[in-house]
């Protein structure tokens, strides 16, 4: 932290510098910020530093970021020292250019904010500890409604889902869609998904938007209707077993039901022509699920992408960060999906970064706000104090049940936000308009306004987020009222609290009508072929 300049009265305006390293792990194409996200980190009052060539391998040349206000520094080790905050992809690790190790570059008491890892990067983590850092990682964010935003292990995912599929149709010798030429009819690709989570639906959408047939099979049943909603059918096995875990995260599943799922995808590799895997139960290996058999049954030409690869792999002759012939059928275990579409994925990553710095206070108020169960699950050094695994929170009904796992997720008790100050706003406001107009007939409507705003927001605060989309399209019809009743108030007197409050209404309900449409529209195109 600096001192930026005095103001008018001669106090003093600290400023946050923030740097933005070149990675250096080999074959890594993505930057921590792009040019958009490093405007964003300027319009929130910080200060931005970027490694001469960091962003090149994305796309993103210096003169786009000297053109976001972002200043160009050549040196890596004046970039990582004169940071307030570091952002990085890849956990710190040797320095190929300057030859010492990233977490020592860092300054002391520096902050860093990166993918960490620090179940399995536990010298990274003490290194950090020496240097009295401030780590923030991003694969330690609590998966919970609130933190979506902020989610890089899903924007991550979600690119990967998409690019599995763009792998597979690159290694696959057919079209997705079926075609019926003059020259003769080439059936439909069958692709089939194991895992259904982020990556997993994404790889669905992209299949089904390049015309296959898609299977989808996940342990946790909940998934069924997202699956069948993106035009995907769901397979099942014949035994029972909910493999929905803590945090919305799987358990490990019974051998008994493995051993089901082995034979399921036995029987379906004689069917489909390409088989993406993305089965994880966080903190494990990689369960196996495609067995040699299953790979011997599928036809030669088909492939299988496995995204599992990292941690073993779902399928049996996965090799990490290759591509395997095995008799005819191609394996790709690539476990660098994200970055070899580095553009979009920096984007996303640095929008996720810029979430978390803008919840921490942005460049003038930031803080680490350890009650903030958001920054509490992704801390994990703070000022040299090794504060990972975060407490786990349970949810009261699940503290009776056992636990499956031990995942470092902090689970969210059902978010419950202070309401506090909306129900002062809304007493402030009702005796405000008491105090504006002695008028009874207008006490009788504003006292009707207050409650319908008191009530409208305790509903839509108690509907899950998911459901927030279709919740919109509804209060279409409501807003629709609302346009109706705004109308007939803009007949009054210019000036005259019912006019002003009529035309506030006419605005905002016309904001939901046009917002609906649009997300109405959207969700519309997700069906459409
Ligand atoms: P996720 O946790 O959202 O989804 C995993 C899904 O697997 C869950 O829906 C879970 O229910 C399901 N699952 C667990 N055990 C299963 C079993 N025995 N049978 C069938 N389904 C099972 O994880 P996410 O974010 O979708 O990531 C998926 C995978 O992609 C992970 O392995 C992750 O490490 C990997 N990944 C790979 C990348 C790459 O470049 N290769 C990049 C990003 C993620």
């Amino acid at each position: 932290m600096r001192i930026a300049e005095k103001d008018v009265f001669g106090n003093e305006r600290y400023e946050m510098k923030i740097g933005v390293p070149r990675e250096i792990h080999p074959g890594e194409q993505r930057v921590a910020a792009s040019p958009k996200n490093v405007e964003r980190l300027k319009k929130m009052g910080f200060e931005v530093a970027v490694e001469a060539s960091a962003g090149t391998a994305a796309s993103f040349p210096d003169t786009a970021y000297v053109a976001a206000g972002a200043e160009i520094v050549a040196d890596a080790a004046t970039l990582w020292s004169d940071a307030d905050i570091v952002l990085k992809v890849r956990p710190p690790a040797q320095h190929p250019r300057t030859g010492a190790h990233e977490a020592n570059m860092l300054r002391e008491g520096g902050t860093l904010i990166s993918f960490i890892w620090p179940g399995e990067n536990k010298d990274v983590v003490a290194a950090l500890q020496a240097r009295k850092a401030t780590v923030l990682a991003m694969d330690c964010v609590p998966r919970i409604t609130r933190a979506q935003k902020l989610d890089a292990l899903s924007s991550m995912a979600n690119i990967a889902g998409y690019r599995s599929v763009i792998e597979a149709a690159q290694h696959f010798g057919r079209f997705f869609t079926g075609q019926m030429t003059a020259a003769g009819k080439v059936p439909p690709a069958r692709v089939l998904v194991v895992g259904a989570g982020v990556a997993g639906l994404a790889a669905i959408g992209a299949a089904r938007g390049l015309g296959a047939i898609v299977r989808a099979f996940d342990t946790r049943p909940v998934v069924k209707e997202q699956i069948e909603s993106m035009g995907a059918e769901f397979l099942t096995v014949e035994l029972e077993e909910d493999g929905t875990g803590a945090g919305g995260y799987a358990k490990t599943m019974s051998d008994a039901f493995i051993e089901a799922e082995h034979r399921l995808f036995e029987a379906q590799a004689k069917e489909v022509d390409i088989i993406i895997t993305t089965a994880l139960i966080p903190g494990r290996p990689a369960p196996l699920l495609i067995t040699e058999q299953a790979i011997a049954n599928l036809k030669p030409g088909s492939v299988i992408v496995d995204l599992a690869a990292e941690r073993g792999g779902n399928a049996a002759l996965t090799k990490a960060d290759e591509v395997v012939d095995a008799d005819g059928v191609t394996i790709v275990g690539y476990t660098d999906l994200p970055s070899r579409m580095a553009n979009v994925s920096s984007n996303l990553y640095g929008n996720n970064i810029a979430h978390l710095l803008d919840d921490m206070g942005g460049g003038e108020g930031y803080a680490v706000d350890e009650e903030d169960e958001v920054v509490r699950g992704a801390l994990v050094v703070r000022d040299g104090k090794l504060m990972w695994p975060a407490p786990v929170k349970k949810l009261p009904e699940e503290q009776a049940k056992p636990t499956p796992e031990a995942a470092p997720v902090v689970v969210a008790p059902k978010e419950k936000k202070d309401n506090s100050f909306m129900t002062l706003a809304l007493v402030g406001a009702a005796l405000l308009g008491i105090g504006w107009t002695g008028s009874d007939d207008f006490l009788a409507h504003f006292t009707v306004f207050i409650l319908a705003c008191f009530v409208g927001w305790q509903v839509i605060w108690n509907v899950s987020a998911a459901l927030h989309t279709p919740l919109m399209s509804v209060t279409n019809a409501i807003s629709g009222i609302i346009l109706v009743g705004g109308m007939l108030q803009l007949g009054g007197p210019l000036g005259e609290p019912a006019t002003i409050l009529g035309a506030a209404a006419l605005l905002f309900a016309t904001i939901n009508v046009v917002g609906g449409f649009l997300v109405t529209q959207r969700m519309l195109k997700m069906f459409q072929k």
